[in-house]
């Protein structure tokens, strides 16, 4: 298919670095002499014809803000066939023949289902805090909601040693322990607890002991909100009626999402809005942009969907050995 015309969408749960992929994807298509329409809200502003045309102009001065400035969100209409096919029809309506989404893995499900049903192009760019996509290393805001973590973490730590007290901080990461792990090495916590690997919080406790007979003043779990031991309250009751030890739960949420992106999260996403209007020009059609080993990479949507990427175990016996 000859593509004239490129739809660009931010799908699901912000992230930061979203602006600077639009950005990406705006001014290479543009420079390539495709018309740009940015689609306002997600699928659901598919659905309800909320398009607006593009220029280069458009997306000046936002590489370095949080959110993104074509607004995001999950709909429950484009779960259904009446909803797609509204959708589909007002990309007719805007001659739009290709869709860029930047987005999670919910949200490439509902583009492959798109593609799959209408036979139209769809490309995605992951995006996401949880850095959770299988076939690529980094997706665009991960970076960012780490910084935002362990900047707290830190500020935590004052505090705990202060108090001679455990801290309990809560990341976010409903299916994936990615953001506890980094955040978790990087403040020199003395326990990350993730929903890949079980959680034993006897010997959790037992660590956190034998650090106290070592003269540690503070500790601090990190744990990711989908772990299976229930979240940073339960952890906190249990080890509080097990030791009695002096604790307090923070739970960092949505501050992870927002704020300026780092460096690293601007420069993937620029890298990879650039890569996804490349694989238009070059035919490709279904596929995720991602960057393995530093190397633009395609990736089957349904791989980047259906296939689990797994953090690397060596991770957590780092931050063991170096809690002691
Ligand atoms: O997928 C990104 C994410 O931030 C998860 O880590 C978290 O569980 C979820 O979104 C929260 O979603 P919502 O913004 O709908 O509360």
């Amino acid at each position: 298919m000859n593509v004239k015309t490129i739809g660009v969408i931010a799908s699901g749960g912000d992230s930061s670095g979203m602006n600077a992929a639009l950005r990406a994807v705006v001014r290479m298509a543009v420079n390539n002499n495709f018309k740009v329409k940015g689609i306002y809200g997600g699928y659901q502003g598919l659905i309800e014809d909320n398009i607006k045309e593009f220029s280069s102009r458009d997306v000046s001065g936002i590489i370095h803000e949080g959110g993104v400035i074509i607004f995001s969100g999950r709909s429950d209409d484009f779960k259904s066939y009446d909803g797609r096919c509204k959708a589909v029809e007002n990309m007719k309506k805007h001659s739009i023949d290709a869709l860029v989404v930047i987005g999670g893995d919910g949200s490439f499900k509902g583009l492959s289902i798109l593609i799959n049903e209408h036979k139209i192009i769809g490309i995605g760019i992951p995006g996401t805090i949880d850095n959770d996509l299988y076939g690529t290393d980094w997706t665009i805001g991960f970076d960012t909601a780490v910084n935002v973590a362990v900047e707290a973490i830190d500020r935590l730590r004052d505090t705990a040693t202060s108090h001679d007290r455990l801290f309990i901080v809560e990341v976010m990461g409903r299916s994936a322990g990615y953001i506890a792990l980094y955040s978790g090495l990087a403040s020199g916590s003395e326990a990350i607890l993730i929903p890949e690997t079980p959680t034993d919080l006897d010997r959790v406790c037992k660590i956190l002991q034998e650090g106290k007979l070592k003269g540690k003043r503070s500790s601090i779990i990190v744990v990711a909100e989908g772990d299976e031991s229930g979240g940073a309250f339960s952890i906190a009751d249990k080890i509080k009626n097990k030791t009695g030890w002096d604790t307090r739960v923070s739970v960092l949420g949505h501050i992870q999402r927002g704020g300026r992106p780092t460096a690293f999260d601007r420069i993937i996403a620029s890298r990879m809005g650039v890569a996804a209007v490349k694989s238009i020009m070059e035919g490709k059609n279904n596929v995720m942009v991602g960057i393995i080993n530093d190397q633009i990479v395609y990736t089957p949507l349904q791989d980047a969907i259906e296939k689990k990427k797994n953090p690397n175990p060596s991770y957590l016996e780092t931050a063991e050995i170096l809690s002691q």
